[in-house]
């Protein structure tokens, strides 16, 4: 039996969880995978031999920084603004060079957590004293929205570690259309986007012996236990990965071993599981050319260029208007 009480006044959070979990079939956000713990557990992921995402972006950001820089220079004074900085460690290797070349820019970096922003914003007072930080706390759109109504600056804009692949086709097409709102004519944006290829490499990655990634995605059971006084036995699920080469489409799931009842105190609800009943948790999307090109075009953006690791797992577009 699933219930819940009308009255109760309800974050995002628990509302996603209450529309979530009384679906059929059930899904999460991987939005809520990002907690403390769960920051530290993507760290963690960030580290291991088989993620090789974010080491395959640092690469190419490495051996095409001069390319790269010489984009961003190209017409004079602007703003590189990073959606998502994190602790902006793979920026830090264009921010060295265009402090080395002495480009005049401000680097905005957004951010939910005033937390990350204020330890990156220190980190590079420290090491490169010379390069000019405007950081703001809040969703990429408001900030966005504020630049543009700030000044007609020229805008470079980061989207970098394959992010966009965490949002489906079409919350990707809404979300890029949302910014080429907000570009100018000379604005440009670069996406990292992680390719297709070998599906086994792709499944190692999502689904590592140490079992670093099954505990970033059950942390969400854990999330939801804390914040709304739950009973998920964490014991009781399983995490699964399935990656379909067809359409590129890599998929996360939490899949429940028994038949259980679960229960949110806090919001008065209690949920069933069949045995192997799944909660679809997150979708981490893989793209070739065409699949970008597309995606570019269904929101008004064009390729200028791209760049590719060495073996071609990953590759960082330019787009412009
Ligand atoms: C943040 N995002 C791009 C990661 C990805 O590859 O989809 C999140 C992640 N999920 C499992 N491992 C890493």
């Amino acid at each position: 039996m699933e219930r819940t009480t009308p009255e109760v006044i309800l974050t995002d959070f628990e509302k996603d969880i209450v529309e979530g979990l009384t679906d059929f079939p059930k899904h999460l956000s991987s939005k809520y995978f990002y907690d403390a713990i769960g920051d530290a557990l993507f760290q963690d992921i960030m580290e291991m031999p088989s993620y090789y995402l974010t080491r395959a972006e640092h690469d190419i950001l490495k051996a095409h920084k001069k390319e790269i820089v010489a984009l961003f220079k190209n017409t004079g004074p602007f703003d590189l603004v990073e959606l998502g900085a994190g602790d902006g460690k793979k920026t830090k290797v264009l921010l060295r060079e265009l402090s080395d070349q002495w480009c005049d820019f401000t680097y905005v970096p957004i951010d939910i957590s005033e937390n990350s922003l204020k330890k990156l914003t220190r980190s590079l007072h420290h090491e490169m004293p010379n390069v000019a930080v405007d950081g703001f706390q809040g969703t990429y759109f408001n900030a966005l929205k504020d630049l543009h109504q700030r000044d007609q600056k020229r805008k470079v804009i980061l989207f970098l570690g394959s992010n966009i692949g965490n949002l489906a086709h079409e919350k990707a097409i809404a979300f890029l259309k949302g910014i080429r709102e907000l570009m100018l004519p000379k604005d440009i944006l670069l996406i990292g986007f992680d390719q297709k290829k070998n599906p086994q490499v792709i499944l190692d990655a999502y689904n590592d012996q140490e079992g670093i990634t099954a505990a970033f995605n059950k942390n969400i059971l854990r999330r939801i236990n804390r914040e709304t006084d739950g009973d998920f036995d964490i014991h009781q699920f399983l995490h699964w990965e399935v990656y379909d080469p067809e359409n590129g489409t890599a998929k996360s799931y939490l899949v429940s071993k028994i038949a259980q009842h679960v229960h949110l105190k806090k919001l008065r609800l209690e949920i069933y599981f069949k045995p192997w009943e799944t909660i679809h948790t997150e979708v981490s999307q893989k793209y070739d050319d065409d699949m970008v090109n597309w995606l570019g075009k269904e929101a008004g953006l064009r390729i200028k260029t791209s760049f590719q690791n060495a073996n071609g797992a990953f590759k960082s577009y330019v787009f412009s208007l």
